[in-house]
Protein backbone atom coordinates (compact mmCIF):
# COMPACT_ATOMS: atom_id res chain seq x y z
CA UNK A 1 0.00 0.00 0.00
CA UNK A 2 1.48 3.44 -0.84
CA UNK A 3 2.55 5.14 2.28
CA UNK A 4 0.81 8.04 3.55
CA UNK A 5 2.28 11.12 2.88
CA UNK A 6 1.08 12.02 6.86
CA UNK A 7 2.79 8.70 7.76
CA UNK A 8 5.87 9.61 5.82
CA UNK A 9 6.72 12.92 6.57
CA UNK A 10 5.46 13.19 10.11
CA UNK A 11 8.19 14.33 12.33
CA UNK A 12 9.14 13.14 15.88
CA UNK A 13 12.03 14.67 17.93
CA UNK A 14 15.26 13.68 17.05
CA UNK A 15 16.15 14.05 21.17
CA UNK A 16 13.17 12.75 22.75
CA UNK A 17 14.12 12.84 26.48
CA UNK A 18 16.88 14.49 24.50
CA UNK A 19 30.93 9.43 -19.81
CA UNK A 20 34.29 8.32 -17.97
CA UNK A 21 34.32 5.35 -16.20
CA UNK A 22 34.93 5.63 -12.34
CA UNK A 23 37.18 3.43 -10.42
CA UNK A 24 35.83 0.47 -8.79
CA UNK A 25 34.98 0.36 -5.06
CA UNK A 26 38.39 0.31 -3.16
CA UNK A 27 40.02 -1.47 -0.04
CA UNK A 28 42.23 1.11 0.92
CA UNK A 29 45.92 0.02 1.68
CA UNK A 30 47.15 1.47 4.52
CA UNK A 31 50.74 2.45 3.51
CA UNK A 32 51.76 4.38 7.17
CA UNK A 33 50.27 4.42 10.28
CA UNK A 34 48.09 7.61 10.77
CA UNK A 35 46.21 8.56 13.56
CA UNK A 36 42.44 8.91 12.60
CA UNK A 37 41.41 10.46 15.69
CA UNK A 38 43.39 13.31 14.96
CA UNK A 39 41.52 13.78 11.99
CA UNK A 40 37.94 13.30 12.88
CA UNK A 41 37.71 11.61 16.69
CA UNK A 42 35.43 8.11 15.80
CA UNK A 43 38.13 5.61 15.35
CA UNK A 44 37.27 3.86 18.56
CA UNK A 45 33.37 4.26 17.94
CA UNK A 46 31.32 0.96 17.68
CA UNK A 47 27.67 1.46 15.93
CA UNK A 48 25.66 -0.05 18.90
CA UNK A 49 24.98 -3.80 17.44
CA UNK A 50 21.67 -3.41 18.94
CA UNK A 51 20.76 -1.48 15.77
CA UNK A 52 21.05 -4.10 14.05
CA UNK A 53 17.82 -5.74 14.47
CA UNK A 54 16.15 -2.31 13.89
CA UNK A 55 17.84 -2.27 10.27
CA UNK A 56 14.93 -4.31 8.85
CA UNK A 57 12.18 -2.64 11.10
CA UNK A 58 10.35 0.27 9.24
CA UNK A 59 12.64 3.15 8.48
CA UNK A 60 10.77 5.31 11.81
CA UNK A 61 11.78 3.26 13.68
CA UNK A 62 15.27 2.45 12.77
CA UNK A 63 15.76 6.27 12.51
CA UNK A 64 14.59 6.57 15.99
CA UNK A 65 16.35 3.97 17.72
CA UNK A 66 19.52 5.77 16.87
CA UNK A 67 18.79 9.15 17.53
CA UNK A 68 17.35 7.37 20.81
CA UNK A 69 20.68 5.49 21.31
CA UNK A 70 23.24 6.75 24.44
CA UNK A 71 25.85 6.57 21.83
CA UNK A 72 24.67 8.85 19.32
CA UNK A 73 25.22 11.41 21.49
CA UNK A 74 28.64 10.26 22.09
CA UNK A 75 29.58 10.50 18.57
CA UNK A 76 27.52 14.34 18.49
CA UNK A 77 29.54 15.10 21.21
CA UNK A 78 32.88 14.44 19.56
CA UNK A 79 31.90 15.56 16.72
CA UNK A 80 30.69 19.21 17.85
CA UNK A 81 33.54 21.28 16.47
CA UNK A 82 34.63 18.77 13.73
CA UNK A 83 35.49 18.40 11.20
CA UNK A 84 35.53 21.68 11.00
CA UNK A 85 34.48 23.17 7.58
CA UNK A 86 31.70 20.41 7.54
CA UNK A 87 28.81 22.94 7.22
CA UNK A 88 25.85 20.49 8.68
CA UNK A 89 25.13 20.08 12.34
CA UNK A 90 27.23 18.32 15.01
CA UNK A 91 24.02 16.16 15.59
CA UNK A 92 23.86 15.95 10.84
CA UNK A 93 27.70 14.82 11.67
CA UNK A 94 26.26 12.25 13.79
CA UNK A 95 23.80 10.64 11.58
CA UNK A 96 25.07 10.55 8.74
CA UNK A 97 28.31 8.75 9.63
CA UNK A 98 26.41 6.42 12.27
CA UNK A 99 24.24 5.21 9.45
CA UNK A 100 27.04 5.17 6.80
CA UNK A 101 28.85 2.73 9.24
CA UNK A 102 25.99 0.73 9.98
CA UNK A 103 24.65 0.03 7.02
CA UNK A 104 28.71 -0.51 5.55
CA UNK A 105 28.08 1.50 2.92
CA UNK A 106 30.42 0.99 -0.12
CA UNK A 107 29.79 3.11 -2.58
CA UNK A 108 28.19 6.55 -1.43
CA UNK A 109 27.67 9.80 -3.00
CA UNK A 110 27.82 13.57 -1.47
CA UNK A 111 26.15 15.85 -4.09
CA UNK A 112 27.67 19.53 -3.09
CA UNK A 113 31.26 19.26 -1.63
CA UNK A 114 31.69 22.57 -0.90
CA UNK A 115 34.60 22.99 1.35
CA UNK A 116 34.69 19.46 1.53
CA UNK A 117 34.23 18.64 5.09
CA UNK A 118 31.15 16.63 5.04
CA UNK A 119 33.38 14.82 2.71
CA UNK A 120 35.98 14.20 5.29
CA UNK A 121 33.64 12.59 7.51
CA UNK A 122 32.28 10.91 5.03
CA UNK A 123 35.94 9.79 4.17
CA UNK A 124 36.23 8.20 7.77
CA UNK A 125 33.53 6.01 7.80
CA UNK A 126 34.42 4.80 4.25
CA UNK A 127 38.02 4.43 5.14
CA UNK A 128 37.00 1.81 7.72
CA UNK A 129 34.58 -0.22 5.55
CA UNK A 130 36.77 -0.23 2.56
CA UNK A 131 34.60 2.10 1.34
CA UNK A 132 34.38 4.74 -1.02
CA UNK A 133 32.78 8.26 -1.31
CA UNK A 134 32.47 10.07 -4.62
CA UNK A 135 31.38 14.01 -4.22
CA UNK A 136 30.40 16.22 -7.30
CA UNK A 137 30.43 19.99 -7.16
CA UNK A 138 30.24 21.91 -10.65
CA UNK A 139 32.27 24.67 -8.58
CA UNK A 140 34.77 22.95 -7.16
CA UNK A 141 37.89 21.72 -9.52
CA UNK A 142 39.58 25.06 -7.62
CA UNK A 143 38.94 24.11 -4.06
CA UNK A 144 38.13 20.66 -3.50
CA UNK A 145 41.17 18.70 -4.66
CA UNK A 146 43.55 20.51 -2.85
CA UNK A 147 41.72 20.52 0.62
CA UNK A 148 41.42 16.44 -0.16
CA UNK A 149 45.17 16.77 -0.88
CA UNK A 150 46.41 17.84 2.22
CA UNK A 151 43.94 14.89 4.47
CA UNK A 152 45.96 11.64 5.25
CA UNK A 153 46.70 10.11 1.54
CA UNK A 154 44.55 7.11 2.94
CA UNK A 155 41.87 9.43 3.48
CA UNK A 156 41.71 10.93 0.23
CA UNK A 157 42.44 7.37 -1.30
CA UNK A 158 38.52 7.06 -0.45
CA UNK A 159 37.28 9.94 -2.11
CA UNK A 160 36.58 10.62 -6.31
CA UNK A 161 35.92 14.40 -6.79
CA UNK A 162 34.77 15.32 -9.69
CA UNK A 163 33.69 19.38 -10.64
CA UNK A 164 30.31 18.00 -12.20
CA UNK A 165 26.97 18.81 -12.03
CA UNK A 166 24.22 16.27 -10.47
CA UNK A 167 22.28 16.41 -13.69
CA UNK A 168 25.58 15.49 -15.73
CA UNK A 169 27.68 13.26 -12.95
CA UNK A 170 24.11 11.08 -12.51
CA UNK A 171 23.62 10.82 -16.44
CA UNK A 172 22.78 7.66 -16.84
CA UNK A 173 25.23 7.19 -19.46
CA UNK A 174 28.29 8.01 -16.78
CA UNK A 175 27.87 3.75 -15.61
CA UNK A 176 27.86 4.84 -11.90
CA UNK A 177 28.35 2.21 -9.34
CA UNK A 178 25.10 1.35 -7.23
CA UNK A 179 24.81 3.67 -4.12
CA UNK A 180 24.33 2.53 -0.98
CA UNK A 181 23.82 5.53 0.37
CA UNK A 182 23.30 9.07 -1.45
CA UNK A 183 23.75 12.71 0.58
CA UNK A 184 21.35 15.08 -1.03
CA UNK A 185 23.07 18.84 -0.80
CA UNK A 186 23.37 20.61 -3.60
CA UNK A 187 21.00 23.71 -5.09
CA UNK A 188 18.39 23.50 -3.27
CA UNK A 189 15.75 24.49 -5.21
CA UNK A 190 12.68 22.55 -6.23
CA UNK A 191 13.45 21.41 -9.43
CA UNK A 192 17.33 20.45 -8.33
CA UNK A 193 16.12 18.75 -5.38
CA UNK A 194 13.34 16.58 -7.54
CA UNK A 195 15.78 16.05 -9.99
CA UNK A 196 18.72 14.78 -7.31
CA UNK A 197 15.79 12.07 -5.74
CA UNK A 198 14.87 11.13 -8.84
CA UNK A 199 18.01 10.59 -10.68
CA UNK A 200 20.17 8.91 -7.01
CA UNK A 201 16.98 6.55 -7.13
CA UNK A 202 18.42 5.18 -10.61
CA UNK A 203 21.36 4.76 -9.19
CA UNK A 204 20.50 3.84 -5.57
CA UNK A 205 20.85 -0.21 -4.14
CA UNK A 206 17.75 -1.70 -3.28
CA UNK A 207 16.95 -0.43 0.44
CA UNK A 208 19.26 2.25 -0.41
CA UNK A 209 18.87 5.33 1.50
CA UNK A 210 18.70 9.04 0.42
CA UNK A 211 19.74 11.72 3.10
CA UNK A 212 18.42 14.97 1.91
CA UNK A 213 20.06 18.14 4.01
CA UNK A 214 18.32 21.56 4.61
CA UNK A 215 14.27 19.29 4.17
CA UNK A 216 13.52 22.68 6.42
CA UNK A 217 13.80 24.79 2.99
CA UNK A 218 10.45 25.07 1.00
CA UNK A 219 11.96 23.67 -1.74
CA UNK A 220 13.65 20.61 -0.41
CA UNK A 221 10.68 19.93 1.27
CA UNK A 222 7.96 19.92 -1.20
CA UNK A 223 10.70 17.96 -3.74
CA UNK A 224 10.87 15.14 -0.88
CA UNK A 225 6.87 15.29 -0.97
CA UNK A 226 6.86 14.83 -4.48
CA UNK A 227 9.07 12.18 -5.10
CA UNK A 228 7.67 10.12 -2.22
CA UNK A 229 3.96 10.61 -3.20
CA UNK A 230 5.06 8.96 -7.01
CA UNK A 231 7.15 6.63 -5.82
CA UNK A 232 5.56 3.91 -3.85
CA UNK A 233 7.39 2.10 -1.15
CA UNK A 234 9.72 4.35 -0.33
CA UNK A 235 9.77 5.58 2.84
CA UNK A 236 10.40 8.69 4.48
CA UNK A 237 11.23 10.67 8.15
CA UNK A 238 12.68 13.72 8.43
CA UNK A 239 13.76 15.15 11.72
CA UNK A 240 15.27 18.77 12.84
CA UNK A 241 18.78 18.37 13.86
CA UNK A 242 19.79 21.69 14.41
CA UNK A 243 22.48 23.90 13.03
CA UNK A 244 25.03 24.17 15.49
CA UNK A 245 25.53 27.43 17.66
CA UNK A 246 29.14 27.71 19.32
CA UNK A 247 28.88 27.60 23.37
CA UNK A 248 24.92 26.32 22.97
CA UNK A 249 25.03 22.70 23.16
CA UNK A 250 21.03 22.67 24.06
CA UNK A 251 20.03 24.66 21.35
CA UNK A 252 17.28 21.87 18.96
CA UNK A 253 17.05 19.64 21.64
CA UNK A 254 13.62 20.79 21.52
CA UNK A 255 10.43 18.73 20.19
CA UNK A 256 9.53 19.84 16.39
CA UNK A 257 6.29 18.05 15.76
CA UNK A 258 6.33 19.28 11.63
CA UNK A 259 8.84 19.68 9.00
CA UNK A 260 7.99 23.86 8.18
CA UNK A 261 10.46 26.39 8.15
CA UNK A 262 11.97 27.24 11.43
CA UNK A 263 14.61 29.70 11.00
CA UNK A 264 17.74 28.38 11.46
CA UNK A 265 16.74 25.28 12.12
CA UNK A 266 18.49 22.62 10.26
CA UNK A 267 16.32 19.13 9.35
CA UNK A 268 17.57 15.88 7.19
CA UNK A 269 14.91 14.16 5.53
CA UNK A 270 15.70 10.39 5.08
CA UNK A 271 14.80 7.71 2.52
CA UNK A 272 14.79 4.23 1.74
CA UNK A 273 13.93 2.88 -1.22
CA UNK A 274 11.95 -0.49 -1.49
CA UNK A 275 14.67 -3.23 -1.03
CA UNK A 276 11.96 -5.91 -3.64
CA UNK A 277 10.65 -4.76 -6.69
CA UNK A 278 6.54 -4.47 -6.56
CA UNK A 279 4.06 -3.63 -8.87
CA UNK A 280 0.85 -2.04 -7.44
CA UNK A 281 -1.09 0.72 -8.91
CA UNK A 282 2.10 2.48 -11.01
CA UNK A 283 3.33 1.78 -14.00
CA UNK A 284 6.63 0.05 -13.88
CA UNK A 285 9.50 1.30 -17.42
CA UNK A 286 12.76 -0.24 -17.94
CA UNK A 287 15.00 1.40 -20.71
CA UNK A 288 17.85 -1.05 -21.79
CA UNK A 289 20.42 0.60 -23.85
CA UNK A 290 23.99 0.90 -24.75
CA UNK A 291 23.63 -2.55 -25.95
CA UNK A 292 26.66 -4.19 -28.36
CA UNK A 293 26.43 -7.64 -28.65
CA UNK A 294 22.63 -9.12 -28.06
CA UNK A 295 19.79 -9.85 -30.40
CA UNK A 296 16.52 -9.60 -29.09
CA UNK A 297 16.57 -12.00 -25.90
CA UNK A 298 13.78 -13.47 -23.42
CA UNK A 299 12.43 -11.52 -21.30
CA UNK A 300 11.45 -13.27 -18.55
CA UNK A 301 9.01 -12.14 -15.83
CA UNK A 302 7.89 -13.46 -12.48
CA UNK A 303 6.80 -12.58 -9.10
CA UNK A 304 4.12 -13.44 -6.57
CA UNK A 305 0.54 -11.85 -7.09
CA UNK A 306 -1.44 -12.03 -3.94
CA UNK A 307 -5.10 -11.98 -5.55
CA UNK A 308 -5.74 -13.20 -9.16
CA UNK A 309 -4.64 -9.91 -11.64
CA UNK A 310 -4.42 -9.41 -15.26
CA UNK A 311 -0.65 -8.00 -16.53
CA UNK A 312 0.46 -6.08 -19.77
CA UNK A 313 3.52 -5.80 -21.24
CA UNK A 314 4.61 -3.52 -23.67
CA UNK A 315 7.73 -3.98 -25.28
CA UNK A 316 9.23 -1.26 -27.53
CA UNK A 317 12.25 -2.07 -29.28
CA UNK A 318 14.48 -0.55 -31.69
CA UNK A 319 16.72 -2.49 -33.58
CA UNK A 320 18.74 -2.64 -36.72
CA UNK A 321 19.43 -5.57 -39.24
CA UNK A 322 22.75 -6.95 -38.56
CA UNK A 323 23.70 -7.33 -42.35
CA UNK A 324 24.03 -4.19 -42.75
CA UNK A 325 22.23 -3.80 -45.89
CA UNK A 326 19.91 -1.53 -44.86
CA UNK A 327 21.52 0.51 -41.53
CA UNK A 328 17.91 2.34 -41.23
CA UNK A 329 16.65 1.89 -37.84
CA UNK A 330 13.58 0.33 -37.30
CA UNK A 331 10.99 -0.04 -34.07
CA UNK A 332 8.70 -2.72 -33.07
CA UNK A 333 6.30 -2.53 -30.26
CA UNK A 334 3.93 -5.53 -29.05
CA UNK A 335 1.66 -5.92 -26.28
CA UNK A 336 0.96 -8.99 -24.56
CA UNK A 337 -1.03 -9.57 -21.70
CA UNK A 338 -1.03 -12.29 -18.75
CA UNK A 339 -3.22 -13.34 -16.57
CA UNK A 340 -1.53 -13.83 -12.83
CA UNK A 341 -2.34 -15.32 -9.82
CA UNK A 342 -0.17 -16.56 -6.47
CA UNK A 343 4.36 -17.32 -7.90
CA UNK A 344 4.14 -16.90 -11.17
CA UNK A 345 6.65 -17.13 -13.96
CA UNK A 346 6.14 -16.09 -17.65
CA UNK A 347 8.69 -14.96 -20.87
CA UNK A 348 7.96 -13.11 -23.82
CA UNK A 349 10.52 -14.27 -27.00
CA UNK A 350 11.28 -11.28 -28.61
CA UNK A 351 13.07 -12.89 -30.97
CA UNK A 352 9.70 -14.14 -32.72
CA UNK A 353 7.75 -10.92 -32.24
CA UNK A 354 10.79 -10.06 -34.73
CA UNK A 355 10.14 -12.61 -36.85
CA UNK A 356 11.64 -12.55 -40.30
CA UNK A 357 14.35 -9.69 -38.50
CA UNK A 358 15.62 -12.29 -35.78
CA UNK A 359 19.22 -11.30 -36.89
CA UNK A 360 18.54 -7.92 -35.65
CA UNK A 361 20.70 -6.07 -33.17
CA UNK A 362 18.94 -4.38 -31.16
CA UNK A 363 19.72 -0.92 -29.67
CA UNK A 364 17.42 -0.09 -27.20
CA UNK A 365 14.33 -1.01 -25.60
CA UNK A 366 11.84 0.27 -23.34
CA UNK A 367 9.65 -2.03 -21.39
CA UNK A 368 6.19 -1.34 -19.66
CA UNK A 369 4.38 -3.25 -17.15
CA UNK A 370 1.28 -2.58 -15.23
CA UNK A 371 -1.61 -4.16 -13.93
CA UNK A 372 -5.17 -3.82 -15.93
CA UNK A 373 -7.20 -5.87 -13.49
CA UNK A 374 -7.07 -7.02 -10.08
CA UNK A 375 -6.12 -4.77 -7.19
CA UNK A 376 -3.84 -6.83 -4.95
CA UNK A 377 -0.36 -6.36 -4.63
CA UNK A 378 2.36 -8.16 -7.51
CA UNK A 379 5.63 -8.34 -5.72
CA UNK A 380 9.11 -10.23 -5.72
CA UNK A 381 9.08 -9.00 -9.34
CA UNK A 382 12.02 -10.24 -11.38
CA UNK A 383 12.17 -8.83 -14.51
CA UNK A 384 15.08 -10.56 -17.14
CA UNK A 385 15.99 -9.27 -20.39
CA UNK A 386 18.40 -12.57 -21.44
CA UNK A 387 20.53 -12.97 -18.02
CA UNK A 388 20.88 -9.25 -17.10
CA UNK A 389 18.31 -8.30 -14.40
CA UNK A 390 16.37 -5.19 -15.08
CA UNK A 391 15.94 -2.45 -12.13
CA UNK A 392 13.71 -0.09 -13.21
CA UNK A 393 14.42 3.11 -15.06
CA UNK A 394 17.82 3.11 -15.43
CA UNK A 395 19.07 0.04 -17.13
CA UNK A 396 22.05 -0.11 -19.20
CA UNK A 397 23.64 -3.27 -20.16
CA UNK A 398 27.61 -3.09 -19.35
CA UNK A 399 29.41 -2.06 -23.33
C1 LIG B 1 25.46 23.55 1.07
S1 LIG B 1 26.88 23.42 0.10
C2 LIG B 1 27.41 21.79 0.43
C3 LIG B 1 27.95 21.64 1.80
C4 LIG B 1 28.64 20.33 2.08
N1 LIG B 1 27.87 19.18 1.63
C5 LIG B 1 28.90 20.21 3.57
O1 LIG B 1 28.15 19.45 4.22
O2 LIG B 1 29.76 20.89 4.07
C6 LIG B 1 26.19 23.28 -1.50
C7 LIG B 1 27.20 23.01 -2.59
O3 LIG B 1 26.48 22.44 -3.67
C8 LIG B 1 27.08 22.83 -4.88
N2 LIG B 1 26.09 22.64 -5.95
C9 LIG B 1 25.14 23.47 -6.41
N3 LIG B 1 24.44 22.92 -7.40
C10 LIG B 1 24.94 21.67 -7.56
C11 LIG B 1 24.64 20.59 -8.44
N4 LIG B 1 23.65 20.68 -9.33
N5 LIG B 1 25.36 19.47 -8.35
C12 LIG B 1 26.35 19.35 -7.43
N6 LIG B 1 26.68 20.34 -6.58
C13 LIG B 1 25.99 21.49 -6.64
C14 LIG B 1 27.47 24.27 -4.63
O4 LIG B 1 28.52 24.66 -5.49
C15 LIG B 1 27.87 24.26 -3.17
O5 LIG B 1 29.27 24.16 -3.00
Amino acid sequence: MAPRLSDVLGLFSPFKGKTQPLPAPIAPEVTKPFNLDSIVPVSDYVCPPELERQHHSSLRDWVKAHLDNPAFNDLEDRLWATPKDSTISAAERAFLYNFMREMKAKNTLEIGTFTAGTTLLMACAAYQDSGRVYTIDPYGADRAPGLIAAWPKELGDCVVFQPKYSTKFLDPLSNNPRFDLVFIDGNHRYPNVLHDLYASDETLAPGGIIIGDNAEQLGVMDACRHFLRDNEGYEGVAVHLTLPVPGSREVGKDIDSELRPRGARSAFVILRKPDRLFLHDKTLTFWVANITELAAPVISISGVSERDAEIQVVTHLVSHPRDGNNPSPQSHQFVESFTVSGAFSLEIDSRLELSSEAECQVNFADIALYRTSGDGLISDLRVMWGDTELLPNSNFLPS
